[in-house]
């Protein structure tokens, strides 16, 4: 709709979509929801909002304009009588979901407050992280182990989905060991080795955050076939002589020459028969543009990192000793598989 003044035209439809653009508010507020369990309150039916505020220990008016907001974003539906629901999407906000994506609103704010730098980013091209907070992400994340935690929960938060796609992919059961390096709290490993039930595993991450990965592994039934090794894939070696290797999201967020560096460190753990699998966010040109342009435009947010195209990772994998054999499309992300050259 356009509205014109004496001085100037109004596209109304331009200012609306600019407004919606301009919403903070959304993410926040699905956050608070996530923190005060709503949701899991309402996964056996729906409530009246008057038992929904007593269920969750809040103000009911407050809550009432929480969900109605939220209601016009399809978060939950709110009847005429003030009768709260979930629907399709705070389905997935429920921690006990098979593939919540709770925890993925629960990201440390350290990272959302990161964005706050993304002028200074694009000035200079460095991390917006850096500029906000002065220190690294991964920095960060060392010294404020809540964080930490936090952030390791986003990284596992999408793990069922994720799992889904990476066992379609690839038949995982030729391999007898797989080592998941920089495989953070271990969620993924533990979730792999309970589907891929021949295969031993070893999770190779910073000391920090593997501490509490044996209770990953116990809760999955497979501690009699995980391995912890804490170190840092940008010094040490990697453990050595396994059938498969995964880089789940680690690329990504390194540059050109780092990321040489831990294919490079990678390469030399390998056997002439491993296979090497990375899986991250890509520009191939298959996936959702919107997804693989946010990814890009994140990961340099967070780590001055971005998503690649297929060319540019295997220059890289070229550069480290390693061939591309193969890359598999997914719902969810491109699977590269390599091999030593
Ligand atoms: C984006 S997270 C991905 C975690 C996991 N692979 C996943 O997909 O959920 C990056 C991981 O790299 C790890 N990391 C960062 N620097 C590292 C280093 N120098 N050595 C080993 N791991 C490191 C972090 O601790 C974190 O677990």
């Amino acid at each position: 709709m356009t509205v014109t003044t004496r001085r100037a035209t109004i596209d109304a439809d331009a200012v609306f979509k600019l407004l919606e653009l301009g919403d903070y508010l959304l993410p926040y507020t699905i956050r608070a929801v996530c923190l005060l369990g709503v949701a899991d309150a309402l996964a056996h039916g729906p409530l009246p909002m008057a038992t929904l505020a007593e269920a969750t220990g809040t103000h009911e008016p407050t809550l009432r304009k929480t969900m109605e907001y939220l209601a016009t974003r399809d978060v939950f539906a709110v009847d005429a009588d003030g009768e709260v629901a979930l629907t399709p999407l705070s389905d997935l906000l429920r921690a006990e979901h098979p593939y919540s994506a709770r925890d993925i609103f629960l990201s440390p704010v350290a990272c959302t407050r990161a964005m706050e730098g993304l002028d200074e980013a694009i000035r200079t091209g460095g991390p917006a992280f850096d500029a906000v907070h002065g220190r690294s992400l991964w920095d960060h994340l060392k010294s404020h182990p809540d964080d930490g935690e936090a952030f390791d929960r986003v990284m596992s938060g999408v793990t069922g989905m994720e799992l889904v796609a990476i066992l379609r992919a690839c038949d995982w059961r030729r391999f007898g060991s797989i080592v998941d390096v920089g495989g953070g709290n271990g969620g993924f490993l533990a979730s792999l080795l309970k589907r891929v039930r021949n295969a031993r595993g070893v999770l190779f991450d910073l000391p920090g955050v593997v501490a509490h990965a044996d209770e990953q592994f116990a809760t999955a039934g497979v501690s009699d076939r995980a391995e912890v090794v804490p170190g840092s894939f940008l010094e040490g070696p990697i453990p050595a002589g396994a059938d498969a290797y995964v880089l789940k999201r680690i690329l990504y967020s390194w540059s050109d020459d780092e990321a040489v560096g831990i294919l490079g460190r990678v390469r030399a753990a390998m056997h002439p028969q491993s296979r090497l699998f990375i899986m991250e966010a890509g520009r191939h040109g298959e996936e959702p543009p919107v997804l693989a342009r946010r990814m890009d435009l994140l990961m340099h947010t967070l780590t001055a990192g971005g998503a690649r195209t297929l060319a540019e990772q295997s220059a890289l994998l070229d550069r480290a000793g390693l061939r591309l054999v193969r890359s598999m499309p997914t719902p969810m992300f491109p699977i590269i598989e390599a091999q030593p050259a």
